[in-house]
């Protein structure tokens, strides 16, 4: 199958950090299908030539392993091509036009790597010279608006001009290997799944924490926050993924109906639960790994006084029958205690207590980030003697272990998606906008509410009502069990 994958924003950070080097492991695993070719797309006048040593100094600051020999490189780079464009010049994409069209391959994914505002531009043009011809997918990278309108606008103009089975929105978190295991834990087996429910479970949390900082990302943090930037896509996505009914195939939509249905089913947040239920934070200077480290309002380009939220903790419910009553809670920050990212289940009690001594509930965590496993916690006994204590004891599964040659990073699994045209890891207009339309009354709430975030340390577990959150309801989180 020949394809025609082209970059627009082709000497952009997100181009040169994460697709090429994805697309470089998909080259060496020799899963890149055969026929292919990669256009760059950008402002600067230069060639192929000029733009394919960039790109090879640019691999320089890609991690050791993942990093291609010079004979690597040269195969790989005779793929990579590079086009002039600037981007508001209606001729230009004739010209693009003319050139994909003088190969015709079988494939071309239009992979949308600019800023956001100029979604809508690109598409009016790539339809105006007919790039939206069945052939043809695109590939868009959030963040994907700002808010319920600004994201209704860019499907619309999206829709305008391709079909949904066209759009590829990009979540990078459902390409992480450990995030699709997530569904073969679920409908792969039939063990959780008569427990998987409220008559089983106490709570579930979902922890998105980050020991970086915002960096050189301020301008644009700021203008972002926490809420927009992991709950609204990342940690909805994983919650959808946690709480849906078994989908009745794994086809796309099979699944994305599934998690539409979730998100409807999110118990909708008002001014008042807002100020109950969602605890925002921002981080002051303090130390990680032993390392002083600046708080945010000193971070370049964060305005002095600036309100935007660094770390978010939320409680919400699923209103169904399967979940009534279950506290789902989502936490994400930046500059926390560990980078870590997990799921974890928590069930109820023993009904009846025979043992002696405390009863630890018994606890499923799917680990994320950075190992990628599955940890059962159970109780046991020693049999050291009789009427003694039950022990905690876990069964620990690691899949980078159990899988380590097998394993494909996100980036490299959304891309070959894409040119296959696999839409089971991108997300549907209708899921994205509904995320949107459930996190509106947070951003509203705060807006109005000049009390601005709590501060917390960097390197702490984010601020202490984020525990309190938690504790209302006779819960821990994880660390602090
Ligand atoms: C991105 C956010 O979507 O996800 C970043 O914009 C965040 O702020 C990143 O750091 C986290 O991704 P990962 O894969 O490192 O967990």
């Amino acid at each position: 199958m020949s394809f025609d994958l082209v970059f627009f924003g082709g000497t952009g950070d997100l181009t040169w950090r994460k697709l090429m080097p994805a697309l470089f492991q998909a080259f060496r695993h020799g899963k890149l299908p055969e026929g292919g070719r990669i256009l760059a797309v950008a402002r600067d006048e230069q060639t192929d030539e000029r733009y394919r040593e960039w790109l090879k100094e640019r691999f320089r600051e890609v991690d050791g392993a993942k990093r291609p020999t010079d004979e690597e490189f040269e195969k790989f780079g005779a793929l990579i091509h590079y086009r002039r464009m600037d981007l508001s010049q209606p001729e230009h994409y004739q010209g693009l036009k003319d050139w994909l069209d003088a190969r015709n391959a079988d494939t071309v994914v239009l992979y949308l790597a600019t800023s956001p505002h100029l979604f809508t531009g690109i598409c009016q043009q790539l339809g105006a010279v007919g790039l939206n011809h069945a052939k043809v997918r695109v590939v868009l990278e959030k963040p994907l608006g700002h808010d319920l309108a600004s994201a209704q606008e860019i499907n619309r103009a999206v829709r305008s001009v391709f079909a949904e089975s066209q759009a590829f929105r990009i979540d990078h978190y459902l390409g992480k290997p450990s995030v699709q295991n997530l569904m073969a834990l679920r409908f792969g087996n039939a063990l959780f799944e008569p427990l998987w429910r409220r008559e089983s479970i106490a709570n579930i949390q979902i922890t998105l924490a980050e020991r970086l900082g915002v960096g050189t990302r301020g301008a644009f943090y700021d203008g972002t926050g926490a809420l927009r930037d992991m709950i609204q896509n990342h940690a909805l996505q994983l919650l959808t993924m946690i709480a849906m009914e078994p989908p009745s195939s794994n086809d796309a939509d099979a699944i994305r109906d599934e998690k539409l249905k979730v998100l409807r089913s999110l118990k909708p947040f008002t001014a008042e639960s807002v100020a109950r239920d969602v605890v925002r934070g921002q981080y002051r200077a303090g130390s990680i790994e032993g390392k002083a480290v600046p708080g945010y309002l000193e971070e370049v380009k964060v305005p002095p006084d600036s309100q935007c939220e660094t770390f978010v903790a939320l409680r919400t419910e699923v209103n169904n029958w399967r979940w009534a009553g279950v506290p789902f809670y989502l936490r994400t920050g930046k500059r926390l205690a560990e980078r870590d990212a997990q799921i974890v289940v928590n069930f109820r009690q023993v009904p009846h207590k025979i043992f002696p001594g405390g009863s630890q509930p018994n606890r499923l965590v799917i680990k994320l980030q950075p190992e990628d496993g599955l940890e059962l916690q159970l109780l046991a006994q020693k049999g050291a003697s009789h009427g003694e204590q039950l022990t905690p004891v876990s069964l620990d599964l690691d899949f980078d272990k159990a899988f380590a040659t097998q394993r494909v990073g996100a980036y490299e699994r959304l891309l070959l998606d894409a040119i296959a045209g696999r839409l089971n890891l991108f997300v549907r207009s209708d899921e994205q906008e509904q995320a949107w339309r459930w996190v509106e009354p947070i951003l509203d709430a705060w807006e109005a509410d000049t009390s601005g975030p709590r501060p917390y340390s960097c390197g702490s577990w984010g601020p202490a009502a984020a525990s309190a959150l938690v504790a209302r309801d006779g819960f821990h989180w994880a660390e602090e069990q």
